[in-house]
Formats: C-alpha cells, structure tokens, sequence
C-alpha cells in the first residue's frame, strides 16, 4: 500500500505561503498537515484560524488540521469553516474525548486523536474504534525539526495491532522528525500517513522529497 503523505505548513515560509502551498498542490503530497499550538498545551504559538482560511484558499487538498491546543472543543466549528477536512485533538487536552470526536464527525469532517509520545497505545483501548485516524506524535509536540523518539516504532506496531483488534477504521499518523532514513521502518511497523515538515521544506527541491517518501515501501504486512 502507498503511504499517505502530508506535508507540514509549520516549516513552510510564512512570507511567502501561497507559493508554498502551490507547491504542495504540483507534488505528490496527499494532505497538507496544519498545526495549531497555542503556548498552553505546548510550549509554542503557531497559527491559527485566519492562516487556515488563507491556506485553504490556495489549497487543493485536504487540510489536516491537528490542534495542540487546550479546550479544542471549542475551536472545532471555526477549523471546519476555515476549511478543515480532518480536525487531530489530543487526548492529553480532552476531557470528554468521545463528545469531542462526535462533534467532529457531525461537522463533517474526519476525527483524529493525537498522542503524546509517553501516553500509552492503552489509553486508547476504549475509543480507538470511534477514531477515523491517530495521530502518534513521534517528537514532543511544539516544534518543527526534532529528532523521531526511537519507541516510536514499536508504539506504532502495538497500535496496528489494538486498531485490528478493536476493528477500528483508524489509520495511522506518523508526527514529527520522519525522513527517509525511518520512513520505510515506519510504514512497515503500520504507519498509513506520514507527516514532514522540515525534511520536504528544508530540502532544495521539496517536490522531490515528498515524491521519494511516496516511494517508501512497506516491507512487512502487520
Ligand atoms: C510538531 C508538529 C509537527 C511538525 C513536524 O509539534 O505537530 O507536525 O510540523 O515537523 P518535523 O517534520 O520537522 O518534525
Ligand atoms: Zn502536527
């Protein structure tokens, strides 16, 4: 299976998005992942509804909208008129993850749980069928160009196998410090979709980059 990749607008060049967000549009890349921090749940400020808006405008994929933020419930109907087809909270941030979800669902988009990297693949045990995708944050979430946490390779494998076993839909998402040393590990522990911010707008030719981590190959079926 070909992965899905979404690459990250945190790392694009703020001055300059619309060519960015062109760009994104002329490659290979499936979704455009769009963060949102807001310097309580993590330790950073980044963007918010008005650059989503602005970003949907020249944007001809799907927004991935993933919200470090606290309270996300209240910001679900503002992300999906700014475009959002995907709205990731996390589970760190929610006290009633299953309302939250539903909401998102009911404003017709796809609902995402995100999980810190010391939150356990368990804590999902009870909600994973109702997820359309988890996002397994694989840096501590707030920046762009850190480095994969190594657990994050068999955190995603016992993943595979709850989403399997709970017949969940959810697929799976891969945040932060992916490249195209770990990609194929990634895809082969389970991952669906990669995330990549610094590697695709760091790297002189970006297209190229998002092209070569469509290309990674799965290399053992879980
Ligand atoms: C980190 C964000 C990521 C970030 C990934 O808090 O959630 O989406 O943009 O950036 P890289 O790929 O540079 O680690
Ligand atoms: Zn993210």
């Amino acid at each position: 299976m070909t992965p899905l990749i979404a690459p990250s607008v945190l790392s694009a060049d703020f001055a300059n998005l619309q060519r960015d967000i062109g760009m994104l549009n002329r490659s290979q890349a499936d979704w455009i992942h769009f963060d949102v921090m807001d310097g309580q749940f993590v330790p950073n400020i980044s963007m918010g509804v008005p650059v989503c808006e602005a970003v949907h405008r020249h944007a001809q994929k799907p927004l991935d909208v993933h919200l470090m933020i606290v309270e996300p419930e209240k910001y679900l109907e503002a992300f999906r008129k700014a475009g959002a087809s995907i709205i990731s909270v996390h589970v760190e941030a929610c006290i009633h993850l299953h309302r939250t979800l539903e909401q998102i669902k009911k404003l017709g988009c796809r609902a995402g749980i995100a999980i810190n990297p010391h939150t356990p693949v368990s804590a999902l045990e009870e909600i994973v069928a109702d997820a359309d995708l988890v996002n397994v944050m694989s840096v501590n979430p707030g920046f762009g160009g850190q480095k994969l946490i190594p657990n994050t390779f068999d955190k995603v494998a016992r993943l595979k196998e709850l989403i399997l076993r709970r017949r969940s839909p959810a697929l799976i998402e891969i945040d932060g410090g992916v490249n195209q040393e770990n990609a194929a590990a990634l895809l082969a522990a389970g991952a669906d979709v990669l995330v990549a911010g610094s590697f695709v707008f760091s790297a002189p030719d970006p297209e190229a980059v998002i092209a070569s981590l469509k290309t990674a190959v799965r290399t053992r079926e879980v």
